[in-house]
């Protein structure tokens, strides 16, 4: 089979001078993408900022033989976002793809979350995935094509101790990817997450001994993959952590049915409702109402 390229695709990743981002955009330009490399330069807390990371990333890209441009806004502004995609419009004439993977982390329990501390982060993961997307969506949408990768979590997933903050909107980013998956549909636009474990600054005190077998890098080609032309799926959310991959869905049990359901039949009845075998995956809405009518018309 012939090695999968991105010749003349145009791609932004955000949070690309380290870490995750850093992997994701050598990978797409030794694939023949030209890259915008976005990063702010900042501290794991999102504060400070430095020019440093974004150009480092794009030289590199440029001494490897790979075509990059290094763009310095915050993604957590509408200006930032605006800003970068105009900077692929500028160096590129186009944008194809966009990673958002940009991150920072404010830690602590619930009781201790304070404004300061949620604030930001919403405005990094959630906030900036919207304002870099919609500049280059409605170029996507003119082009009728587009490839769009959030990057989510499996602390909002699944839950992660300290982290109400990240978790609420990295699961914040599942709700968005599939809500672009629906509309991006007809123009040929695909929008998917993942939901990545790997060694960066932002986990290297976290990890302990498991740090060595998560190399960034093994997370990259399902990223890639995700962002190609090929890519069989849309609105899905992928789990890869040292060269393991595999899919998260959100499933429905078969639950409970009684059109006179009162307060103790739910308490009664309550094993049923939560019996994980003979679940589906709805695919959007219509799906779940699917499962309603079979009771409605039985
Ligand atoms: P990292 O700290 O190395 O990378 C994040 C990058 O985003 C940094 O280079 C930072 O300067 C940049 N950034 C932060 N705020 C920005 C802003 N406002 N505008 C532009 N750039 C900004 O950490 P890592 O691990 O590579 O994280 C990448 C993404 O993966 C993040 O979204 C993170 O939440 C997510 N993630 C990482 C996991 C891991 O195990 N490393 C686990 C789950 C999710």
């Amino acid at each position: 089979m012939a090695e999968l390229g991105y010749d003349g695709r145009v791609a932004i990743i955000t949070g690309a001078g380290g870490g995750l981002g850093r992997e994701h955009a050598l990978l797409l330009a030794s694939r023949g993408a030209q890259v915008v490399v976005n990063d702010l330069g900042g501290s794991v807390d999102g504060t400070g900022g430095s020019e440093g990371p974004a150009h480092t990333t794009a030289k590199e890209i440029e001494d490897l033989g790979g075509v990059a441009v290094a763009d310095t806004h915050s993604v957590s502004t509408p200006e930032g976002g605006e800003a970068i995609v105009q900077t692929a419009i500028d160096a590129f004439g186009r944008v194809d793809v966009v990673i958002n993977n940009a991150g920072i982390l404010r830690d602590k329990t619930f009781h201790n979350m304070t404004a300061d501390l949620l604030e930001p982060v919403i405005d990094v993961h959630l906030k900036g995935a919207f304002y870099v997307t919609r500049p280059a969506w409605l170029k996507m949408r003119e082009q009728s094509y587009g490839r769009v990768l959030n990057t989510s979590s499996n602390s909002g997933l699944l839950g992660n101790f300290g982290q109400t903050n990240y978790a609420a909107a990295k699961m914040g980013l599942v709700g968005f990817t599939r809500v672009l998956a629906a509309e991006g549909a007809k123009y040929n636009i695909k929008a998917n997450a993942i939901a990545p474990v790997a060694r960066t600054r932002m986990t290297e005190d976290l990890l302990g001994k498991m740090a060595d077998r998560l190399d960034p890098a093994l997370v990259s080609p399902i990223a890639a993959w995700l962002c190609h032309e090929d890519c069989p799926v849309t609105g899905e959310v992928y789990s890869a952590a040292g060269g393991r991959i595999a899919r998260f869905f959100v499933g429905l049990t078969e639950g409970y049915y009684n059109p006179k359901l009162t307060l103790e039949d739910v308490r009664d009845h309550f094993d049923d409702i939560r019996n994980e075998s003979g679940y589906i995956v709805p695919p959007n809405p219509g799906g779940e109402f699917a499962q309603l009518m079979k009771h409605f018309s039985s």
